[in-house]
């Protein structure tokens, strides 16, 4: 009886082993774009309902935002990833944006990776 059942088990393992693979696969979501193309969808995302690259909107346009920050791009980062604070904290560069805006506040992006942000700068100097 327990020799008959072996076959049975086996195939059970065996099956368990074919699947493992596909629950694996990571969500997508989760990837890391990094290219000029993921640049324009994470911005397409996340602020395109306030900014445009290249007129000014609730947001300021952000075009050429780089030059605007001293080209100090772990400034802007800074920036994108917690604005409110940064001026709060009396940033004259934050400050100096704060007045390129039409209100409103920018919300924080505390989990924009660093390879999204790279992307994001990119699609300011590059998009199109
Ligand atoms: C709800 C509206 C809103 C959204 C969404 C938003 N922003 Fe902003 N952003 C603003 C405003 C308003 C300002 C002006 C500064 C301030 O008052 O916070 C600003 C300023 C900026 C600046 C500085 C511009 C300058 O001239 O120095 C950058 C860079 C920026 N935003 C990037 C982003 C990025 C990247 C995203 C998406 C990940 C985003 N923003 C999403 C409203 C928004």
């Amino acid at each position: 009886m327990r020799l008959y059942l072996l076959p049975v088990c086996l195939l059970m393992f065996s099956s368990c082993g074919n699947e493992a693979p596909g629950e694996k696969v990571p969500d997508a979501p989760t990837a890391v774009p990094n290219s000029k193309d993921d640049g324009q969808a994470i911005f397409r995302q996340y602020c395109a309902s306030c900014h445009m690259l290249d007129n000014d909107a609730t947001g300021p346009k952000l075009r050429g935002v780089l030059a605007r920050w001293n080209d100090d791009p772990a400034k802007v980062k800074s920036f994108i990833r917690n604005a409110t604070g940064m001026i709060a904290s009396g940033d004259s560069l934050a400050l100096q944006a704060q007045q390129r805006g039409r209100g409103g506040t920018m919300p924080a992006f505390p989990d924009l990776s660093d390879q999204q942000l790279d992307g994001l700068l990119d699609y300011f100097q590059n998009g199109r």
